[in-house]
């Protein structure tokens, strides 16, 4: 149905003005000055509501299995999560063990959310070992539309790379052209540290932190930037918590490595105090990298303001308190890692960046949106608000005023991370390609909307 925004206050990353937007089909057919409605379309008075892309979360997991247990939500629950908040296209990690067979594990993935996304969605494929038949699976993967690589320096035995693997992945990406998205931190380092903390009878979830300090994550930075520098692969640093490893990171710009900066939600609004909450309640916190000290987030503010930080993610990885965060108990290093934030991100940068004064709107859209489409071989079609684009918009109302629960979210996990936080502003209306999806907090739209969106390498 034929869709006419009247009135709308259009915010993208580097353009601000008023007009009308009309949507045919799935597009965005034009925008200007009073455009008429068009026959049996719908039209909506955006008045008083800011306009912005359909936002783009790059860091998800969904499916996955991970500690000896499985994240709890499915492609329904997360994407109906994700659109009430905001966030039109999703882009998820396939995690393999290094048992498994890529392309098949890439096929399973794939599965478990064709036909049940309301969102649309692709993937960032995970190189978990590398051996002499990874490279034609890889180039499969990629001729499949997914031009992204993961790899972990972090999670020895499960989903980490050796040196040998990371070089041999890089190289290959750097000959096709893609990304490679990378969780950095010292895997052998974490896995000493556990063993002496644990030794110590220090078993909670507020030692979670020490065993992986800041250094150890900047180091996972250095080490891949070092790689990245040798093979000439474009790199992007995911989930990035602390000041150390934003210095390694401005350390290889001023090489000329091409490495982008992930951070993500939890890291801008909590902090490690609240891993020690008592009665095991810490353990809805643990995630890894961990939460920090407060003093690192103001310098994740700033980085992000100034633009060192491209990307504001969620990481995605919801696992109950009861029953999965509890395997933990008595020995931190079994809490599976992860704290649920795909339907809050948004509203929560909004809140702590825009209203604080901390961001601007553009740095917001850019952050929350644009720079994940440029770096992934989503833009124009995704990340902007042009004739062409997608019809992916998210109508936004600055004058909400609500308080986030998790006896109200939509994910599905029992507990919020961010429960009681008082939250300014919220998504009124979200679309997919041009079909109200949302309204006012409320998925109202078609569960099987969401499309895998194929992407072509951009990084030669
Ligand atoms: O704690 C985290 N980050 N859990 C999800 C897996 C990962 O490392 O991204
Ligand atoms: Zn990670
Ligand atoms: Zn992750």
């Amino acid at each position: 149905m034929p869709l006419l925004i009247k009135n709308a206050e259009i915010v993208t990353a580097d353009q601000r003005y008023k007009a009308d937007i009309r949507c045919d089909g799935e597009t965005i057919t034009s925008i200007g000055p009073n455009l008429t409605a068009p026959p049996g379309g719908e039209t909506i008075d955006a008045t008083g509501k800011l306009v912005f892309p359909g936002f783009i979360d790059p860091h998800v997991h969904i499916y996955l299995p991970f500690m000896g247990t499985f994240a709890k939500d499915t492609y329904a629950t997360a994407s109906r999560a994700a659109l009430v908040g905001g966030t039109t296209t999703l882009i998820e990690m396939v995690c393999p063990s290094r048992a498994d067979d890529p392309l098949e594990s890439y096929e399973l993935w794939k599965s478990k959310a064709a036909g049940q996304s309301a969102c649309d969605y692709t993937f960032h494929m995970g190189v978990t070992r590398f051996d002499e038949k990874t490279p034609d699976q890889l180039r499969k993967i990629v001729a499949d539309g997914t031009a992204s690589f993961k790899v972990f320096l972090a999670y020895k035995g499960a989903f980490g790379v050796d040196d040998g693997e990371l070089y041999q992945t890089l190289a290959l990406a750097k000959r096709l052209g893609v990304i490679v998205t990378a969780h950095c931190e010292n895997a052998e380092v974490v896995a000493q540290l556990q063993r002496q903390l644990l030794a110590e009878g220090k078993t909670g979830p507020e030692w979670h932190e020490p065993s992986r300090p800041p250094v150890v994550e900047a180091e996972g930075v250095h080490h891949l930037a070092t790689f990245a520098g040798l093979t000439g692969a474009h790199v992007y640093v995911v989930h990035t918590s602390c000041c150390d490893a934003l210095r390694e990171a401005q350390a290889a710009h001023n090489r000329g490595v091409r490495l982008w900066v992930e951070t993500v939600i939890p890291y801008l609004v909590l902090d490690k105090s609240y891993a020690a909450r008592p009665d095991f309640e810490g353990a809805k916190y643990v995630m890894s990298p961990p939460l920090r000290e407060k003093r690192h987030q103001e310098q994740l503010w700033n980085a992000l303001a100034m633009g060192l930080v491209s990307t504001v993610a969620t990481d995605h990885a919801p696992f109950d308190f009861r029953g999965q965060k509890e395997m933990g108990r008595g020995d931190f290093t079994k809490i599976p890692n992860g704290i649920p934030s795909v339907e809050d991100r948004v509203n929560l940068l909004y809140t702590f960046g825009v209203a604080k004064g901390r961001i601007d709107l553009h740095r917001f859209v850019d952050a929350a949106s644009t720079q994940a489409a440029r770096l992934f071989g989503l833009f124009p079609r995704k990340g902007t608000i042009a004739p062409g684009s997608d019809a992916d918009l998210v109508i936004y109302d600055p004058a909400y005023r609500g308080t986030i629960s998790a006896k109200t979210h939509h994910m599905n996990v029992d507990y919020s991370g961010f429960e009681g936080l008082a939250i300014e502003g919220r998504p009124s209306i979200v679309t997919v390609r041009g079909k109200i999806q949302s309204r006012d907090g409320q998925f109202i739209g078609d569960q099987t909307r969401g499309q895998l969106v194929h992407r072509e390498p951009t990084h030669g």
